[in-house]
């Protein structure tokens, strides 16, 4: 691999408190210079990943007809998107072709039946997943992953917390009850030329606090913008790319950077240029209040942004993608 981006040790977090706090000052500098990172020793068991990765090239190996019985909306990510449908460069205000990508997500796997639950229903977060009916273990391996997922993701912002001077339990509260999403990004082999402009993914920054991506090892092609180059992220067998979202910028007042990235073609063709990746995007609670955290304000206490909720800066962004 290239050094484009540190690599974070999270055995050796886990092993003291000493090592936590240097393990959390890595991340800082990190999330402020690159704002990606790849965690190895995260602990997940490969056998989950293989059997994600297994079940989910079943799922798109499926028929078209088979795809669509579970077809999915833009607003609500969750279902199967077709390819073509999304240009992730519009949300930078720049024209492209459709992506090169089609798509898989769900959303929490069990929603608990309580007033806080509904009442986010309500306002239409937590929408009911859906399940095709074959691969036969597509579920359960999906739901066992977004559960791996989260408690990454959770542990990981405990890391954040003592990165960026605070307290290791000052995100918990605001994160305990999450609206992430996990996607599969399904590229297929190329069939035909690209029109002009038109890539995998296009350049974009995720909207949330952080992403945690898993990658198949096969084909590459993430690269993310530093110092106006783009550089490769060649894929690590067994590690996780994470990167800073727009909102991790925002809570922290520019101090870490939402990183531009987009997914190239692959410089070969049939079969082996098949990519599949796993970005499971986390957001706080739906409701958690989106400030200038308290040591990230400049002097004289000011903040470059105003204040508003994470499910306000979603919903926000995701929208303009699908205008094409
Ligand atoms: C994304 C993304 C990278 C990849 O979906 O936001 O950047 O490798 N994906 O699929
Ligand atoms: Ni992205």
């Amino acid at each position: 691999m290239t050094n484009t981006v540190p690599m974070i040790d999270l055995a050796r977090a886990r092993s003291s408190d000493t090592e936590f706090d240097a393990v959390a000052r890595q991340i800082d500098e990190a999330n402020q210079h690159v704002g990606f990172l790849a965690v190895v020793n995260h602990g997940v068991p490969q056998k989950l990943l293989d059997d994600m990765y297994d079940v989910t090239a079943e799922f798109f190996d499926l028929p078209m007809v088979e795809r669509l019985s579970v077809l999915g909306s833009r607003h609500t990510s969750r279902g199967y998107i077709p390819p073509k449908q999304r240009a992730l460069a519009r949300t930078r205000g720049i024209e492209t072709p459709a992506d090169l990508v089609e798509l898989f997500s769900i959303g929490l796997p069990e929603v608990p039946d309580d007033p806080w639950f509904r009442r986010a229903q309500d306002l239409g977060y937590f929408a009911a997943n859906q399940w095709p009916e074959h691969p036969t273990r597509f579920r359960e391996i999906w739901e066992a992953y977004y559960r791996e997922m989260s408690a990454l993701a959770f542990e990981l912002m405990q890391l954040f917390a003592v990165a960026l001077g605070l307290e290791k339990n000052w995100f918990d509260d605001k994160v305990d009850r999450p609206i992430s999403n996990l996607f599969a990004n399904h590229y297929p082999p190329l069939t035909a030329v690209p029109e002009p402009g038109q890539i995998r993914v296009g350049e974009h920054t995720d909207y949330g606090s952080l992403t945690l991506l898993y990658q198949s090892d096969a084909v590459g092609g993430l690269e993310v913008l530093l110092d106006d180059v783009w550089c490769p992220i060649e894929p690590i067998a067994g590690s996780f790319v994470v990167n800073i979202g727009d909102l991790m910028a925002r809570w922290t007042n520019d101090r870490w950077i939402s990183t531009l990235h987009r997914v190239q073609n692959p410089a070969i063709s049939g079969p082996a240029s098949r990519r599949i990746s796993f970005p499971f995007f986390c957001q706080p609670n739906y409701d958690a209040v989106i400030e200038t955290l308290p040591t990230c304000r400049q002097p004289g206490g000011t903040s470059r942004y105003s204040t508003i909720t994470a499910g306000m800066n979603v919903s926000g962004k995701t929208d303009v993608s699908f205008d094409i």
